[in-house]
């Protein structure tokens, strides 16, 4: 696939991960609409692509606020007549037990990494399928296929990603437009800073795990291979996550009795 002239629209581009996928994009010769709710932090990751950015368009949102998908949706398709790619990589984690997470925390969590990826796919997937082409690529996680501790609400929307984007694909193949689950371990940005407590406030804190894994870029690097070649499911891990994978294959009973003595933090 080359992506001279390709619009790409990516949700969580104004940190870690979507910033990396930006500036991949942005050296591939592509046209980029980036989307966060901070319109100031989307200026600067624009800024720092270089002199050129008229490429580039900022299209501010909040992956909650699904009611202003269609509008969102209308002015990213206008800004250069077509998504040629769309990343749902908006999203955010949790740290808190069970016992410790109001219900409102659970649902903030499928409302962003659940509901505002299926929202925004829902408004441009006609837009492909009209034009009979298309890539819908989602970021979801290794919790999307392991639920560890304090992440249960995180890995069920997760879970909920994979079920959806899954069923998607099948749905898709007739109509040429490609559905890509990007399932990454730790990688090291901000997300556990961000991440809620059980009350819905920030963690603020910097995970060990994610403080030693690779960076968004080096992910980004590697994956981008795979992204050209429209695999179907993309896994980018450190060994750890590897070896989780792979027991839980073969005896989840193993991995659930591994996983609890983990400090996963
Ligand atoms: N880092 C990891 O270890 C890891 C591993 C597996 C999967 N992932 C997934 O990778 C994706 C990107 O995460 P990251 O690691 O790059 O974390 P990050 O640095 O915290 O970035 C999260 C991004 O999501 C945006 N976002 C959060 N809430 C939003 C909302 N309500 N509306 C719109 N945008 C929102 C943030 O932008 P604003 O604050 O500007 O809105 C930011 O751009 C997430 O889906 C995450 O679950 C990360």
């Amino acid at each position: 696939m080359n992506y001279q002239g390709k619009t790409i629209w990516i949700t969580g581009a104004s940190s870690g991960i979507g910033e990396a996928f930006a500036r991949a994009f942005h050296k591939e010769g592509a046209n980029l609409i980036l989307s966060s709710r901070r319109e100031d932090t989307l200026l600067e990751v624009k800024e720092s692509l270089g002199n050129d950015t008229s490429t580039v368009k900022i299209v501010t949102l909040d992956l909650t606020d699904t009611e202003s998908f269609p509008i969102k949706a209308k002015e990213a398709i206008s800004a250069f007549g077509q998504i040629d790619v769309l990343i749902n990589n908006g999203g955010v984690s949790q740290r808190s037990t069970v016992l410790e997470s109001e219900m409102s925390t659970y649902r903030r969590l499928m409302e962003v990494n659940y509901f505002g990826s299926v929202g925004l796919t829902k408004e441009v997937l006609p837009h492909m399928v009209e034009r009979g082409a298309g890539h819908i690529i989602v970021t979801s996680s290794v919790a999307g296929k392991i639920g560890t501790k304090f992440r249960s609400g995180y890995s069920a929307s997760k879970h909920a990603v994979q079920g959806f984007f899954n069923s998607l694909r099948q749905e898709m193949y007739e109509h040429n437009v490609a559905v890509t689950l990007l399932c990454p371990g730790f990688i090291k940005t901000n997300i556990s800073k961000n991440a809620l407590t059980g009350d819905g406030s920030k963690f603020n804190k910097m995970g060990d795990a994610h403080s030693k894994a690779m960076t968004a870029d080096e992910m980004v690097q590697k994956v981008m291979p795979k992204i050209k070649a429209q695999k179907e499911e993309i896994y980018v891990t450190g060994i750890k996550e590897s070896l989780a994978l792979w027991v839980q294959r073969f005896s989840p009973t193993l991995l659930n009795k591994i996983l609890k003595n983990q400090k996963v933090t």
